[in-house]
C-alpha cells in the first residue's frame, strides 16, 4: 500500500484514469481523467447521476474490467497492464456487494455466507459461528436455514452483505447496496459496514443515490460529466 501522509493509507488511488466504450466512430469516453483516493478505515461514498460512470468505475477498481488509460492502484497493485493472475489475486481481496446478489440458489443462507470462509477458516465450527454472527448483525438470525428464493429482495441483499464481509476483505465495493432495502434497514446496513470497516481498518467504497446515507460517510466524492470531485453536500438543499 501507498502512504499519502503519515496517518492515512491509500487503498485505491487513481491518476488521470480514463475509460471509453465502443469502437471506431462509436467510441465515446465516459471517464475523463479521474484523480481520486479511498483510504483504509473509512467509508467513502460515490454519488452522481444515472449514467455518470459509477458502475464502470467500480468494475475497473474491482479488476473486473481492463484499465485502458491512466493509472489505477488498488491495494498497492497497479491494474493498468496487470496480467490475469494479478487481477484474480486482487479480486480475492475484495468483498463485492453488487445489485445482482449472485447467491447460490441451492445453498441455504448460512451455507452461502460460509462459502467464502472455506479458504480462511479451516475449522468448520468456527466457520458456522462466524457466519451466524454476521447474519445476526444483518438481522437474519431467523433465516439461517432458508434458501435465497424464500427471502425478500432486501433479505437477499443482506445475505450478500454478510457474505462479502465474511472473509474480512481489506476493501469492500458496493454498488447501490441499499437500493432494495427500506429506509431503516438501509441505514442499519451502512452503519454495520462502517463499524466493521473502522474496526478492521478496511475500506468501503459505496455507490449510492440514497441521501440518507450521506451522514454515515467519512468522505464523499461526486462524479458528473466524466469527472470526479470531493463533495461536501449541504444536506438541507442538495441531491446527488
Ligand atoms: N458495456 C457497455 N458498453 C457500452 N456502453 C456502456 C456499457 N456500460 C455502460 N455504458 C455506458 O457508459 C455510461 C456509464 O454507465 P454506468 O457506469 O453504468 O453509469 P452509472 O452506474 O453511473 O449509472 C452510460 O452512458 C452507459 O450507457
Ligand atoms: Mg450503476
Amino acid at each position: 500500500m501507498q502512504d499519502t501522509d503519515n496517518t492515512r493509507t491509500s487503498v485505491i488511488c487513481t491518476s488521470d484514469l480514463r475509460h471509453s466504450y465502443g469502437e471506431g466512430e462509436l467510441r465515446s469516453e465516459i471517464l475523463h481523467g479521474l484523480n481520486f483516493e479511498v483510504h483504509a478505515g473509512e467509508v467513502t461514498l460515490l454519488v452522481g447521476p444515472s449514467g455518470s460512470g459509477k458502475s464502470t468505475l467500480l468494475t475497473l477498481i474491482g479488476a473486473l474490467r481492463s484499465v485502458e488509460e491512466g493509472s489505477l492502484r488498488v491495494m498497492g497493485q497497479e491494474l493498468r497492464g496487470a496480467d490475469e493472475a494479478s487481477r484474480v489475486a486482487i479480486r480475492r481481496r475484495i468483498g463485492f456487494i453488487f445489485q445482482s446478489h449472485n447467491l447460490v440458489a441451492s445453498l441455504t443462507v448460512l451455507q452461502n455466507v460460509q462459502l467464502l470462509l472455506q479458504l480462511k477458516e479451516p475449522d468448520p465450527k468456527a466457520r458456522v459461528e462466524k457466519a451466524c454472527n454476521l447474519l445476526e448483525a444483518v438481522g437474519l438470525s431467523h433465516r439461517l436455514h432458508h434458501y435465497p428464493e424464500e427471502l425478500s429482495g432486501g433479505q437477499r441483499q443482506r445475505v450478500a452483505i454478510a457474505r462479502a464481509l465474511a472473509p474480512e476483505p481489506e476493501l469492500i465495493l458496493a454498488d447501490e447496496p441499499t437500493a432494495s432495502l427500506d429506509s431503516q434497514s438501509g441505514q442499519d446496513v451502512v452503519e454495520l459496514l462502517g463499524d466493521l470497516c473502522r474496526r478492521r481498518r478496511s475500506a468501503v467504497l459505496l455507490v449510492t443515490h440514497d441521501l440518507r446515507l450521506l451522514k454515515d460517510a467519512d468522505r464523499i466524492w461526486r462524479i458528473e460529466d466524466g469527472r470526479v470531485n470531493p463533495w461536501q453536500p449541504d444536506l438541507a438543499t442538495t441531491s446527488p
